[in-house]
C-alpha cells in the first residue's frame, strides 16, 4: 500500500530494501518515531504499531483517518485541484472546522503543495507554494489507509517520548530529518530544528536500544553525523535519488547510511 501523503524526505524508493529488515513473525510490534507519510508502515501493514512525530497536525490527521475517514473523503472530494483554490485553502485555517475537515484539508495542501513540503511561518501558518501539476492526484478513497492504522498507537511529540516506550520484541525504524552541516539540505519541518545537539540524542537512544536488546533501524545520509550514529553498529550504503533539492534538475543519486544491531 502506497501512503496517502508526499512527504519530503520520503524513503519510498528504497521501501523494498528497507522491508527486508522487519519480519513479521519475529517482531511484535512496528514503531516509528519520525513517520513523516510513514511509507514503509503502508507498505509493512504490521497487526501492531506505534508511530511519532513532532508535527501535531500530522499526527491528528493519522488520527481523523483512523476514526472518521469516510467524513475526511466526503470533504476531500469537494476540494478541487487549482492554484486559486490551494491558495484561498492555504489562507482560510478555522478553528472552528470541524476535524475531518481539517484533515481534508491537510491532505489536500500537502498532495497539492510543491514536493510535499512540510513549512509554516513563524505565526504557525502554512507556507509552501503550490506544486502544480506534477503534485499528483488527491486521495478520493481512505478505507484501507483506516484499516491499517486501526490497531495503531498515535503519538504526537519528540522522538525520545516515542522511543522510551519501546521494548524487546519491537522493531523500531528510525528516518530522522538530515542535519548536515557541510551543504544544503531540506530540514524545515518544525520551528525546532533537527541539529547536531538532537543528533546526539538519537545516539544516546540507539545505545539504550542496543543494550534492551531493542532492534533498530535507521535511514540517514552519508555523512559525518551518520557515521556517529552507526559507530559500534552494523551499516549498509545504498543508493537513492533525493526528492527534496529544489528543483528537478538539481535532483542527483546520493547514498544513504543504513545503520541496525
Ligand atoms: C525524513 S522525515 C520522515 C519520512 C518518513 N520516513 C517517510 O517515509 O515519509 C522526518 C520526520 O521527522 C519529524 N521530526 C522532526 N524532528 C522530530 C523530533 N525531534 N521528534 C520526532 N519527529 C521529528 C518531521 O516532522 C518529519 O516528519
Amino acid at each position: 500500500m502506497q501512503p496517502f501523503l508526499r512527504w519530503a524526505g520520503s524513503k519510498r524508493q528504497i521501501v523494498p530494501t528497507l522491508a527486508n529488515y522487519f519480519d513479521e513473525n519475529r517482531y511484535e510490534r512496528y514503531v516509528e518515531p519520525f513517520a513523516g507519510s510513514a511509507c514503509l508502515f503502508f507498505s509493512l501493514k504490521p497487526k501492531k504499531a506505534l508511530l511519532g512525530d513532532i508535527n501535531g497536525d500530522l499526527i491528528r490527521t493519522y488520527r481523523d483517518v483512523k476514526y472518521r475517514h469516510k467524513d475526511v473523503t466526503d470533504r476531500l472530494r469537494r476540494f478541487r485541484k487549482s492554484k486559486k483554490e490551494f491558495l484561498r485553502r492555504r489562507k482560510t485555517n478555522r478553528r472552528s472546522a470541524t476535524r475531518a475537515h481539517k484533515a481534508a484539508r491537510f491532505i489536500y495542501l500537502n498532495r497539492c503543495c510543491f514536493n510535499g513540503i512540510y513549512r509554516t511561518n513563524r505565526r504557525g501558518e502554512f507556507n509552501v507554494p503550490y506544486g502544480g501539476k506534477a503534485s499528483g492526484a488527491i486521495p478520493r478513497n481512505l478505507r484501507k489507509h483506516a484499516g491499517a492504522l486501526r490497531s495503531v498507537v498515535l503519538v504526537s511529540g519528540d522522538f525520545e517520548k516515542v522511543l522510551s516506550r519501546t521494548k524487546c520484541g519491537d522493531f523500531v525504524y528510525i528516518d530522522p530529518p538530515f542535519s548536515v552541516s557541510s551543504r544544503r539540505v531540506f530540514r524545515e519541518y518544525d520551528p525546532s530544528q533537527f541539529d547536531f545537539g538532537s543528533i546526539w540524542r538519537l545516539r544516546i537512544c540507539l545505545e539504550e536500544l542496543a543494550a534492551n536488546k531493542v532492534k533498530f533501524l535507521v535511514s540517514y545520509a552519508v555523512c559525518k553525523e551518520a557515521w556517529f550514529l552507526a559507530k559500534g553498529f552494523k551499516t549498509k550504503l545504498v543508493r537513492v535519488r533525493r526528492n527534496v533539492a529544489g528543483f528537478a534538475k538539481h535532483r542527483r543519486y546520493a547514498r544513504e547510511l543504513l545503520i541496525f544491531n
